[in-house]
């Protein structure tokens, strides 16, 4: 399939979010990543739900919601109900992971589990057929702009061979550090989803740097 993009709006100009939302109308953009931190499951704390839902009024693309939070089985309705289309929740986050897939599947959004750096693919061996995405994390979650740690590439090709032998259609996600120097190799090893922060808006221009990450996928 053709890989879709997602740029993250923890990046984006917290002050002119409808700008920033509304100006990604018609770009390369497949989905808007949200990144919700709770301050506990990460050192930092981003934005919530009604952030969220100010961002979904004025989005055209699907909301890809990544939570990085405690306990997120207490609030899979509220992200929904404030415009996820897709929940994604971390597997160091959940004792019943099997149980909160199922609640979002629920509700109807597609379900995702992000993986840490330092958590092995084959934790989800059991879990695949029921996921909708799989994310890799690509830094240390917690914080835009940090360094692609190299170690991911691996992971994807790995995980990769997981989802084909469980019969899963999960799509794989990479989360930090995506740039134009890693985003083809990514997509070879197997990434259906590049979600990119720093990288496109930091750009002068977040739409054009959208455009050529496109470009070089569909080289
Ligand atoms: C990190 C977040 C990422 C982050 C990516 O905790 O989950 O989505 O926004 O930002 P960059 O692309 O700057 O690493
Ligand atoms: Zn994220």
């Amino acid at each position: 399939m053709t890989p879709l993009l997602a740029p993250s709006m923890l990046a984006s100009d917290f002050a002119n979010l409808q700008a920033e939302t509304e100006r990604l109308a018609g770009s390369a953009a497949d989905w808007l990543h949200c990144d919700i931190m709770d301050g506990r499951f990460v050192p930092n704390i981003s934005f919530g739900l009604p952030v969220l839902e100010a961002i979904r009024r004025h989005a055209q693309q699907p909301l890809d919601v990544h939570l990085m939070i405690e306990q997120p089985q207490l609030y899979l309705d509220a992200f929904r109900d404030a415009g996820a289309a897709n929940i994604t929740v971390h597997y160091e986050a959940c004792t019943h992971l099997h149980r909160v897939i199922q609640q979002i599947k629920k509700l109807g959004c597609r379900a995702g589990v992000a993986l840490n750096p330092h958590t092995p693919v084959w934790v989800l061996q059991d879990i695949a057929p029921d996921l909708d995405l799989v994310c890799i994390m690509s830094v240390n979650p917690g914080f835009g702009g940090q360094a692609f740690i190299p170690n991911t590439l691996k992971k994807v090709a790995e995980l990769k061979e997981l989802l084909v032998d469980a019969g899963s259609e999960a799509l794989i996600e990479v989360d930090g550090g995506v740039n134009l120097d890693n985003a083809l190799p990514l997509v070879e090893a197997g990434a259906d989803v590049l979600i990119a922060g720093s990288f496109v808006f930091n750009s002068p221009d977040p739409v054009a740097t959208l455009a050529d990450l496109r470009a070089q996928l569909s080289a």
